[in-house]
């Protein structure tokens, strides 16, 4: 494993901020990892587990511990009864996964193609686009438990996945490092086109679309409404989508009849109704597009913060005053989906 000292984090995050980590662990096999975790058992400082810096926003003033950025990669994958495992190692590409499975003739993923990020990154976030997410082909993730050293298997169950979120972003869960996850994907799988931007791109189509077709038409969507995150920074949504109960629901359909909101699982016995945040911060707030400085909403998706040059602080401060005004103009408190580091 290669050790560094006082590595700019602004060059590992697609925010592009972020000052220095007191030790930054470039950690590409399985071995690295482990050889991570006794370094940081010796130092004993805080640690953060890093993949691509996709869904992050990282302090001006940097990390005071150990970062181990996940490098390993390689994917593979084996018959599984009626299906296939497809086993991907932490720090592949969550898109060269999709793209591999894809390329297999295998269904389960290709709705979340183009999603920057990691495999272990888009594991502990439980990441998801148009209709679909990570915990729903999951079958297991193996962890290094960086207290005992150990390797441990952890069933879907035990990922404890719900939106965006996982055991593995808990306080407790942060002391494993995502090695490898297999994902349980279909050869007869059926085409998911239900989300309203996929089903408007292939109206008027009279045969099914394919997975490649599906995988096309997802990055040409992707391309439309979200920025190119090799050309401007930025961490996609910014903000989770929040939900309501369906009284609160009901209330603000008074006030805002357009509003748009979905049962989020109708099975809980107290339903909770999920809103659009991009909607609410773009038609309610008039938020689209507008900018502070060097930072600003994107033009064509107000759920995006993008930041042309500026610092964390002031992406924070922004993101803060949308905070504010959603508030005064809705009354619902919103929370950040990118993580927070280093402050
Ligand atoms: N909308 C507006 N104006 C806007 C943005 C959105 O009116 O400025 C409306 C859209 O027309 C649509 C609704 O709001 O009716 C929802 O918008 P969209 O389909 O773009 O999805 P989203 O809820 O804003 C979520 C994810 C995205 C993911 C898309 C597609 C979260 C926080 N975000 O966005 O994920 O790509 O769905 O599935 O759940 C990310 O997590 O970084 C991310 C980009």
């Amino acid at each position: 494993m290669i050790i560094k000292e006082k590595e700019l984090l602004k060059t590992h995050t697609t925010f592009q901020t972020g000052g220095p980590a007191s030790f930054f662990i470039e950690a590409r096999t399985e071995n690295d990892i482990k050889e991570a975790a006794i370094f940081f058992k010796q130092k004993n400082l805080p640690v953060f587990v890093l993949g691509l810096g996709s869904n992050l926003l990282v302090s001006d003033n940097g990390f005071k511990g150990i970062i181990i950025n996940i490098l390993s990669e390689g994917i593979k994958s084996e018959v599984y009864n009626e299906d296939v495992l497809v086993i991907a190692e932490a720090g592949e590409r969550w898109d060269s996964l999709v793209g591999y499975s894809v390329w297999e003739g295998l269904y389960g993923l290709e709705n979340m193609s183009a999603i920057p990020g990691t495999v272990g990154g888009g594991v502990a976030g439980n990441i998801g686009a148009y209709g679909a997410e990570v915990k729903d082909r999951l079958l297991w993730v193996d962890a290094l438990d960086m207290r005992s050293g150990n390797v441990k298997r952890f069933s879907n169950a035990d990922c404890v996945f719900t939106y965006r979120n996982s055991f593995f972003k808990t306080e407790e869960g942060k002391n494993n490092i995502i090695i490898r996850a297999g994902f349980l994907l279909s050869k007869n799988g059926k085409a998911n086109i239900a989300y309203k931007d996929l089903s408007d791109f292939f109206a008027g189509k009279t045969s099914v679309p394919n997975l490649k077709e599906i995988r096309d038409a997802i990055i040409s969507i992707r391309q439309s409404k979200l920025p190119d995150w090799t050309k401007v920074g930025t961490a996609g949504s910014f903000f989770k989508n929040p939900t309501v109960s369906e009284k609160e629901f009901s209330d603000l359909k008074t006030r805002f009849p357009e509003i748009p909101g979905r049962i989020e699982d109708s099975s809980l016995s107290e339903k909770r109704v999920k809103l659009s945040l991009g909607w609410i911060l773009d038609k309610i707030c008039g938020l689209k597009g507008m900018s502070v400085g060097r930072v600003g909403t994107y033009g064509n998706q107000a759920l995006v913060i993008v930041n042309e040059g500026g610092t964390a602080n002031e992406v924070l401060s922004f993101a803060g005053s949308i905070e504010k005004i959603v508030k005064e103009k809705t009354g619902i408190t919103i929370e950040r989906e990118v993580e927070l580091v280093g402050f």
